[in-house]
């Protein structure tokens, strides 16, 4: 008989056909893409299983793989963050875990520019501006902002992610690009010119910083009063990899004090963000909803992957992206 696999989530349609056509795995499927499945609900369906495709609203614990027993022994998620997975847990029972890097990096990259750019000059706080009457006359430092040409942008976790978007911000004549991590990164950094620099130096340097590293217990609210008062108070902070890596309401106190100048989020803790969160009283903070990797493309390359991952598992094989654990 045949491998039986649970799918946490109505993926786009090209991992299902994958899935579907292989003619290797049954699987049941969370049928909705609008509401996630509820914990109750996947902690039944995931009994007995030997493959699981998840999404990254999913926590993959303790309970849940004691739930799902042991048969299951690939793990596959459509994402490429790896922080709602408890992977010493996964370790200790062998299962392998594919996930979905690489695909998405332009999809995230051109985000981060455009959440950068809407954020540094003001284009939300303008277009309400211009709708509700705000415009009396084109006046000489109404909605001024601040400009890439010139700056210094500072990476915060080099990687692919962190490479791409200084790929595409360098043609706007940025002057220096410098990142931190826990060890410098010669090779991803001589392909953006990047000088390698201390967390301090970072915080201190940076005209733009753009928050690009996984959340891991280390990296866990390293964005905190102790980053922010170090920034310029002209800095426009970005964060596009995980909610978790900051503390909201320093963040929070930094905006509305005018420590920094503005920030641009796609992450945050929790998601959805409450619409009653005191981050979005502010004029200077631009949230978006967790949208970096959205683009049709993208996503159905990840839903591609991602299913592409399982059955290679779940064959005993080399995934095409498989996360070391
Ligand atoms: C998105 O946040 C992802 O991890 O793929
Ligand atoms: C701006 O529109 C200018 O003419 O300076």
């Amino acid at each position: 008989t045949l491998p039986r696999v649970y799918v946490t989530r109505q993926i786009p349609p090209e991992g299902l056909r994958i899935l579907r056509e292989s003619g290797q795995v049954q699987f049941e499927l969370w049928d909705s893409d609008d509401v996630p499945v509820p914990r109750e609900e996947l902690l039944k369906k995931v009994k007995g299983v030997d493959g699981l495709l998840c999404v990254l609203t999913e926590k993959i614990d303790t309970e849940l793989l004691e739930t799902a027993g042991p048969n299951l022994k690939v793990l596959s998620t459509m994402s490429v963050g790896f922080d709602h997975l408890s992977l010493e847990e996964l370790k200790t029972r062998g299962i392998r875990v594919g996930y979905t890097p690489d695909v998405l990096t332009d999809s995230v990259a051109e985000l981060t520019v455009a959440l950068l750019l809407t954020t540094s000059r003001r284009l939300i706080e303008a277009t309400h501006e211009a709708k509700t009457g705000g415009w009396g006359t084109w006046r000489t430092l109404w909605l001024c902002g601040h400009e890439l040409a010139n700056s210094t942008v500072g990476i915060l976790g080099l990687g692919r992610i962190g490479v791409a978007i200084a790929e595409r911000l360098a043609p706007f004549k940025v002057k220096k690009f410098i990142y931190t991590d826990v060890v410098p990164r010669p090779e991803l950094a001589s392909l953006i010119n990047a000088e390698y620099v201390s967390f301090e130096e970072l915080a201190e340097q940076s005209d733009f910083l753009s928050v690009c590293c996984a959340l891991t217990p280390e990296t866990k609210e390293i964005c905190n009063k102790n980053l922010f008062s170090k920034m310029k108070n002209t800095a426009i902070f970005i964060n596009t990899s995980r909610g978790g890596v900051v503390n909201q309401e320093d963040l929070y106190e930094a905006l509305s004090t005018g420590q920094i100048a503005g920030a641009g989020l796609d992450v945050t803790v929790p998601e959805p963000l409450p619409t009653t969160h005191p981050l979005f009283t502010l004029k200077n903070c631009v949230i978006l909803p967790h949208i970096a990797s959205a683009s049709y493309s993208t996503r159905n390359a990840m839903s591609s992957l991602a299913a592409n991952n399982l059955l290679r598992g779940l064959r005993g094989e080399p995934m095409i992206k498989e996360l070391k654990l």
